[in-house]
Formats: C-alpha cells, structure tokens, sequence
C-alpha cells in the first residue's frame, strides 16, 4: 500500500478512503490506481465494512490520470486504471463520493459508478478527453447520457468544458451540493445511515439498481478501453500531453 492512499475507519462500520497526492491536486498515478482498487476491494471483502467514503485530500477530490503517465503510457495502455474502474463498478457495498475542489477525467467519471455522491460548493468538474486528443473513459460514453440526456451528455463529454456544482446536480452526478469543505461530512452521514440499515438488504438493492446496466456497463468499459488505448498513442494525444508538462 503507496500513502497516496489512505486508508481509514471514518466511523464504526465506515471506510474511508482519501487520494493522497495534494501536491498533484490528487492526480492518479499507477501506484496510486493499484492501491485504490486494493483498497475498496479490501473493503468490500471485509464484513466489518457496510459503507466506503471515497474522497480526497487537500481541497480536491482528484484531478485525473497522472499526465505524465499518460504521456509514458506507450504501448502499456490504461490497465491499472481500467482494472480500478472495474472495481468500483463491480463493488457490493454503498461507495459514497465526497468532492472538493477538482474532480476532473476519472474523477467525474468515477462518479458515475458511486451510489451516492455529494459535492462542495466550488467544486469543479470536467471531463476533457477530447481536448487530450483522447476519449471518454470509465463507461462515461454509456452511463452519462443515461443520467443527464444525451444532449447534456455531448456537452460534457465532446466539448469537455468545466463546470460547477449545480450543474453536476442538475445532470444527476451527485446528489447534493454542500457547504464548501463540507462534502465529507456529509458523506460520512449518509454512510452511517447505511450502516444503521440490514446489510444484506442493501446490497441485495445495491445489486437490483446495478443489475439492468451491468451488462452494458462492462462492454462499454472493454470497449471505450480499446480506442482509449490507441487514442493515447496518438498524435493528438501526445501533442497534448506534451503541451501540459511543457507549460509547468
Ligand atoms: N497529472 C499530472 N500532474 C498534474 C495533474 C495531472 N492530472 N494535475 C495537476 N498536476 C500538477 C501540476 O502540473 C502542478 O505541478 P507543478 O506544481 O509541478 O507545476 C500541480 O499538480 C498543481 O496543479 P496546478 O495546475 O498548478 O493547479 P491549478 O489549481 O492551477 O489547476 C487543474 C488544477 C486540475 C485544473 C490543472 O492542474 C489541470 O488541468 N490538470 C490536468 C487535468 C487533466 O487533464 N487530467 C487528465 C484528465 S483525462
């Protein structure tokens, strides 16, 4: 286990898990992808475990794949991030989102895969693969136009432009906006609850609300996967990258 990771019990029955790169704004490296699916995987092996808190440390929930991996990623393609995809799409406990600050790439895409999610006001949000020269990941391409109508979803994801809070709300991303630095808290509430409720009921319900999308949910993840990885490899794609190390 990397400490970009930690891990915690936020409350009895509560885990709590922080991206832990505040120097990176929480950027995803590959130790970092490898010790998160550790982590809620761990998680949602151990009885003692009812709820998973998702969140990040220094004021940003996580501001993507780290660029410089991206830009390494040659011919390896994204594994260690698809396999964490995998893994939160596929657990069986109640994973709760709390964002600060960025959440940008898998960090809204990975939104999608929480049961329930809460933002800060002044969290912002984005979901840039096209500017990157690259494509939507993490089944964004299939759950996104679900939650908030195609239109919205060619918005977010062909144009990539960042926005706020409400919108997030208002395209089904989270559940509720909160008072800035206040997402956390509340996040560990709404765990609590589920830790108050039979588990076996929860996840029973869990698997009833996941069970009509699963199917499509792993095919679009295999397949985003593919052009994902030869996007990466990419003239575009490499220009970009390149644009965004030589700017630092
Ligand atoms: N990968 C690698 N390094 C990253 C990073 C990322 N995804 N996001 C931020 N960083 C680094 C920056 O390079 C900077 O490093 P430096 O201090 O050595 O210059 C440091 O983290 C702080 O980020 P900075 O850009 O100065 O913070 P900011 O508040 O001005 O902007 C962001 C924050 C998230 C808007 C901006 O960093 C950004 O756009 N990052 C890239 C996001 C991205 O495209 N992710 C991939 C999505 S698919």
């Amino acid at each position: 286990m990397t400490d970009t990771v930690l891990v915690e019990t936020a409350a009895p029955g509560v885990l709590q898990v922080t991206m832990n790169r505040p120097e990176r704004k929480n950027a995803l490296d590959r130790a970092t992808y490898v010790a998160l699916a550790e982590a809620l995987s761990a998680g949602d092996a151990d009885p003692a475990v009812r709820a998973i808190v998702l969140t990040g440390a220094g004021g940003s929930f996580t501001s993507g794949n780290d660029i410089r991996d991206f830009a390494a990623a040659a011919g390896t393609g994204p594994r260690v991030a698809m396999d964490y995809l995998g893994v939160i799409a596929n657990s069986r406990k109640p994973v709760i989102a709390a964002v600060e600050g960025f959440a940008v790439g898998i960090g809204t895409t990975m939104l999608l895969h929480c049961d329930l999610a809460y933002a800060a006001k002044g969290a912002s949000f984005r979901m840039p693969f096209v500017a990157l020269g690259l494509c939507p990941e993490g089944a964004s391409s299939y759950l996104l136009p679900l939650m908030a109508g195609s239109k919205r979803a060619a918005e977010l994801l062909m144009l990539g432009e960042a926005f706020g809070p409400e919108v997030a709300l208002d395209a089904g991303i989270v559940n509720a906006v909160t008072s800035e630095g206040g997402a956390l808290a509340v996040a560990i509430e709404k765990a609590k609850a589920f830790v108050a409720l039979p588990p076996e009921a929860v996840a029973v319900t869990k698997m009833l609300l996941k069970r009509g999308n699963a199917a499509a949910v792993t095919e679009t993840l295999a397949t985003e996967a593919r052009h994902f990885s030869e996007r990466l490899v990419s003239a575009e794609a490499q220009a970009a990258f390149a644009a965004f190390l030589t700017k630092r």
